[in-house]
């Protein structure tokens, strides 16, 4: 099959090169021409593990090809794909205004026969409804389109595993061409079908997320609560999730989640529901403990800490990833800063995009002991797997005091305290 895919974030890239892989034909629409010229040349632009040798295995094989024109690649397509930002505005709400700008572009270079429409961006429901009045407003004579809704489920750092081997397939569509060809497009994925109306499918992407962070955020809760009472939140929860209705996965107490999924879409998930009249308060204490839990670390570190100089281990909101967008280590490098602190951080991937923020503020460093020599505290932010077996006696022997605030609960707080350190899990005795 012949599709394009407009716009090339996490979502539309790594879409475009899984269905490549497929065998199908894939048009990537750009407009930014220095993007597209790394793209074309094999270069994701993106930090992604797989990805690279995926994107040039398929631009080799001439299964992809990128362009800033929508002409020729919309003319040729079966299915075109929206896969453009829907950033938070200022007021929570969705920033739909590239989709819609997409949609009327997609529109006039529609060819004279039937084409579906997907929107795998984010979009809040109804969304679907206004791009495919967009389409019909602005199509030319002899052009026909339904709209499909088609949410991603990827997570940054394993999208490739995620796309290809998905516990889903979500597809609403009041049109039966539209699910069909859908189908068709999918056949050679895994997972269960969902096949539903457009709203539900819009609403499954909210609600998947929102309850995502809405366990993260609980387990913060559990943790405030071991904080006080000197109960630890790794064996409570363990326990909790020894229950088969409750499970352990997405139950980990940290500085909170990040990234550009959980925090935008559960604001904007608060957001619809204020518009339609639902009582949106424990989207709103999802946000508020999430936001909570970062600011406690903070009172917990500058209680706690003697001296000025602070190593930093792991910056981008998870591992894997060189995405810092709200990721915990931006607001708390950045309160550090205000503070008079000395910063010196090292993450495997992240440095560059928090180098483009704090500049000049904050040392950056390419070796992880290099954060560590001489810091009065050390705090590990980011849970990549270096940092698990990190050799602690030679972290110690580098600290000027052993201190350690552990944000993502990776070290035995036991073990930590027999080699000398003062360790700070988050809900640890
Ligand atoms: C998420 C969803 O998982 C994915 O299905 C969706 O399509 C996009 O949003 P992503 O944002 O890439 O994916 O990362 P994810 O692995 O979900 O982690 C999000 C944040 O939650 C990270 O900051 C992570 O550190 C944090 N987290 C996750 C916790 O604090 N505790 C947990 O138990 C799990």
């Amino acid at each position: 099959m012949t599709i394009t895919i407009v716009g090339h974030g996490y979502v539309g890239l790594v879409s475009a090169c899984v269905f490549a892989d497929f065998g199908n034909k894939v048009w990537v629409v750009g407009h930014t021409p220095e993007k597209l010229k790394r793209l074309k040349n094999g270069d994701p632009i993106i930090y992604e593990p797989g990805l690279a040798e995926m994107l040039q295995k398929n631009i080799k094989a001439k299964r992809l090809i990128f362009t800033d024109t929508y002409e020729k690649a919309v003319k040729d397509s079966e299915i075109v794909f929206i896969t453009v930002g829907t950033p938070p505005k200022s007021d929570g709400s969705a920033d739909l205004s590239a989709v819609f700008t997409v949609a009327k572009e997609i529109a006039t270079h529609l060819a004279p026969r039937f084409t579906v429409v997907s929107c795998k961006s984010t979009v809040p429901v109804g969304t679907n409804i206004a791009v495919e009045k967009i389409l019909n407003d602005n199509k030319p004579p002899g052009a026909s389109i339904a709209v499909a809704s088609c949410p991603e489920f990827l997570r940054e750092g394993s999208a490739i595993q995620d796309t290809v081997s998905p516990d889903r397939v979500v597809i609403g569509s009041d049109s039966p061409e539209a699910i069909e060809k859908m189908l068709e497009l999918h056949k050679s994925l895994p997972g269960k079908r969902v096949v539903t109306n457009l709203a539900s499918a819009e609403l499954i992407k909210y609600a998947s997320n929102s309850i995502l962070a809405t366990k993260i955020s609980f387990a913060n809760l559990i943790s405030f609560f071991c904080e006080k009472t000197g109960a630890d939140v790794e064996e409570v929860l363990d326990a909790v999730g020894m229950d088969r209705r409750i499970g352990r996965t997405f139950m980990y107490a940290g500085v909170g989640y990040g990234g550009s999924c959980f925090p935008k879409d559960v604001q904007a998930l608060t957001d619809t529901g204020k518009k339609l009249g639902v009582d949106v308060t424990l989207l709103k204490s999802v946000e508020d403990i999430n936001q909570h839990a970062r600011a406690n670390f903070l009172a917990n570190v500058l209680k706690k800490v003697k001296g000025k100089n602070i190593g930093i281990l792991g910056l981008s909101f998870k591992p894997d990833t060189d995405d810092i967008r709200f990721a915990p280590s931006v607001y708390l490098v950045g309160e550090l800063i205000k503070k008079g602190y000395k910063i010196t951080a090292y993450d495997q991937a992240a440095s560059e995009n928090i180098r483009k923020i704090f500049g000049d503020k904050i040392t950056l460093v390419d070796h992880a002991f290099d954060a560590v020599r001489g810091a009065d505290a050390l705090l590990v932010l980011t849970e990549w797997n270096e940092f698990k077996q990190i050799d602690l006696v030679k972290v110690k022997s580098l600290l000027n005091k052993p201190v350690l605030f552990d944000g993502r609960n990776i070290y035995d707080p036991v073990k930590m305290k027999e080699m000398g350190f003062e360790y700070f899990g988050i809900g640890r005795p």
